[in-house]
C-alpha cells in the first residue's frame, strides 16, 4: 500500500516533474498536495516537452487518476488553459480529480501579490506574482473561495461580495489601483464552474480508499524544503508548507499512510527570487553554470541564481522530511567543471562554525560556505544508464553527497529526457525509490 512523497530538497525546480513522471508509470494515483501555479514542472519524453503548473505530473499515462488536493490553490484560468493545452496535444485528462475543498486564486489575489511586491520595493520577496500568498492568507483568514462554492452560484456571489468589500478598499486606498467588479468576477467563474464540475470530487476519500486497496499513490510536492513557510528561509519563502509532513494534510490522509519520502535535489543549487543563498557563485562562473544548466524559470522565465551544492542545507532537508532516499538531477551539467565544490559547513564572519543549518536568519544571511573540492569529470554522460557507466569521479561525488546528507542516492538524472536516468543499487522499481 505505498504512499510515496516526492519532495524538493532545495529552493524548487529540482526536477520533481521528471521524477514524478518516471515513477508514475507504476503508480495508480498521483496527487498534488500544496502550492499552485507558482510551480512549473517539466517532463521531457522523446524530446517532447510538457510543463505542468497545477495538474499532477502523472497525467500523461492514459487513465491514471491525478488528484489536485485540498491543500492546492487553483487559478481557474490557468487550470483551463492547462486542460486545453493537453487536449490540443491529444492527452486525455479524464483521470483528473479536483478537491472540493481546494481554494481558488481570485483576480484580486493576483493584483494584491503584484501591488504588494511593488510596495516592498528593494525588500521584495521576488514572488511569481501569481496570487499565491494572498490566496493562502485569505484561506487562513477564512475569507477564501473554494472549489465547492462554484457549485452554488448564490453562495458564490455572497462569498465573493464579502471578500471583495475588503479587497477593494486595499486596492483603491492602499495601492491606488481601480476596484474590481463583483458581477464580472462571478460571471467569469460561472463558465469555469461548467468546465470543471465533472472533475470535482472527494479526493481525500479517493486516496484513502486507493491506499486501503493496496494501490500505489505518489504525492508530488511543489516548490522545495527551503521555500517552506515554517522551515524555509522566511520571509523569502512561499506561503504553503512544502515539506513531506504536509502531504498528508494537503490531500486529507493520516501521516502513517505515508510509507516513503524521496527527496529530489540538483547536483548543484539554484534559486529564483530573493533571499539568502550561501553557496551562490559570484560573477561569470555563475553565468556559465546558468547557461550549461539552462537555468531560466519555468513559470516566469527569470534567470535562476546558481551555486555549488550545499550539503548543510541538504542534510537539513533530509532531516525535515525524513527522506528515505535521494534523487540527484542534472549531474550532466557538472561535466567539464573541475574541481567540483561542495559546502560542508558554514562559517560566520565572527568565527563561529555551523555544521547544521542555522535557524537564525541573520546568521544565514552572513554565513560563508566552507568548501571541499572534489575532482571533476569530463565528457557527455547523457547516455549513461547504469552506475558502472558513470565516470569514477562522478560516482565518488554521488557517494560523498549521500554520506554527508544522511540518505542514500537511488536515482541520478543525466539529462532532461525521461529515459536519462541511472538507478543506483537494487532493481529499478517504485518501491525501491
Ligand atoms: P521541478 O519544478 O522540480 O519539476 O523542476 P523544473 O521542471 O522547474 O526544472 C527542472 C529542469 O531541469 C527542467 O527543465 C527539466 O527538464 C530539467 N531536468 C530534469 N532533470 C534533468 C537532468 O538530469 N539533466 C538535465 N540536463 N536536465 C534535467
Ligand atoms: P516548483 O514547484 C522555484 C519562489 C518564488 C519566490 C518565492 C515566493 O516549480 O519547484 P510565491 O509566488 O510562491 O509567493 O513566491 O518562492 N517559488 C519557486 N521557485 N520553483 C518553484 O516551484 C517555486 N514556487 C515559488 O520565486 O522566490
Ligand atoms: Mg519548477
Amino acid at each position: 500500500m505505498p504512499g510515496i512523497v516526492i519532495v524538493g530538497a532545495q529552493w524548487g525546480d529540482e526536477g520533481k516533474g521528471k521524477l514524478t513522471d518516471l515513477l508514475a508509470e507504476e503508480a495508480d494515483v498521483v496527487v498534488r498536495f500544496q502550492g499552485g501555479n507558482n510551480a512549473g514542472h517539466t517532463i521531457v519524453r522523446d524530446g517532447d516537452e510538457f510543463k505542468f503548473h497545477l495538474i499532477p505530473s502523472g497525467i500523461l499515462y492514459p487513465g491514471r487518476i491525478c488528484a489536485i488536493g485540498n491543500g492546492v490553490v487553483i487559478d481557474p484560468a490557468v487550470l483551463i488553459e492547462e486542460l486545453e493545452g493537453l487536449r490540443r496535444r491529444g492527452v486525455d485528462s479524464a483521470g483528473l480529480r479536483i478537491s472540493a475543498n481546494a481554494h481558488l486564486i481570485m483576480p484580486y489575489h493576483v493584483m494584491l501579490d503584484t501591488a504588494g511586491e511593488a510596495r516592498l520595493g528593494e525588500l521584495e520577496i521576488g514572488t511569481t506574482k501569481r496570487g499565491i500568498g494572498p490566496c493562502y492568507a485569505d484561506k487562513a483568514a477564512r475569507l477564501g473561495i473554494r472549489v465547492q462554492d462554484l457549485l452554488d452560484p448564490k453562495i458564490l456571489l455572497q462569498k465573493i461580495e464579502v471578500a471583495l468589500a475588503e479587497k477593494n478598499v486595499w486596492l483603491e486606498r492602499v495601492y491606488g489601483v481601480p476596484p474590481l467588479n463583483l458581477e464580472e468576477i462571478a460571471g467569469n467563474l460561472e463558465s469555469f464552474a461548467q468546465r470543471i464540475r465533472s472533475y470535482v470530487s472527494d479526493t481525500s476519500l479517493l486516496v484513502d480508499r486507493a491506499l486501503h486497496e493496496g494501490r500505489e499513490v505518489l504525492l508530488e510536492g511543489a516548490q522545495g524544503t527551503l521555500l517552506d513557510l515554517d522551515h524555509g528561509t522566511y520571509p523569502f519563502v512561499t506561503s504553503s508548507n512544502t515539506v513531506a509532513g504536509n502531504a498528508a494534510t494537503g490531500i486529507g490522509i493520516g501521516p502513517n499512510r505515508i510509507d516513503r519520502v524521496l527527496g529530489v535535489t540538483k547536483a548543484y543549487v539554484t534559486r529564483v527570487g530573493e533571499g539568502p543563498f550561501p553557496t551562490e557563485i559570484e560573477g561569470p562562473d555563475q553565468e556559465r553554470m546558468r547557461e550549461l544548466g539552462g537555468e531560466f524559470g519555468t513559470v516566469t522565465g527569470r534567470e535562476r541564481r546558481c551555486g555549488w551544492l550545499d550539503l548543510v542545507a541538504l542534510r537539513y532537508a533530509v532531516r525535515l522530511n525524513t527522506m528515505d532516499a535521494l534523487a540527484i538531477t542534472k549531474l550532466d551539467v557538472l561535466s567539464g567543471l573541475d574541481p567540483i565544490k561542495v559546502c560542508k559547513r558554514y562559517r560566520h564572519p565572527e568565527g563561529a562554525v555551523f555544521d547544521e543549518f542555522p535557524y537564525h536568519q541573520s546568521i544565514l544571511h552572513s554565513a560563508e560556505p566552507e568548501y571541499e573540492e572534489l575532482p571533476g569529470f569530463e565528457g557527455d554522460i547523457g547516455g549513461c544508464r547504469t552506475e558502472a557507466d558513470l565516470p569514477r569521479e562522478a560516482r565518488d561525488y554521488l557517494e560523498a553527497i549521500g554520506d554527508h546528507a544522511g540518505a542514500p542516492v537511488r536515482l541520478v538524472g543525466v539529462g532532461p529526457d525521461r529515459d536519462q536516468i541511472v538507478w543506483i543499487g537494487d532493481e529499478p522499481t517504485l518501491k525501491a525509490a
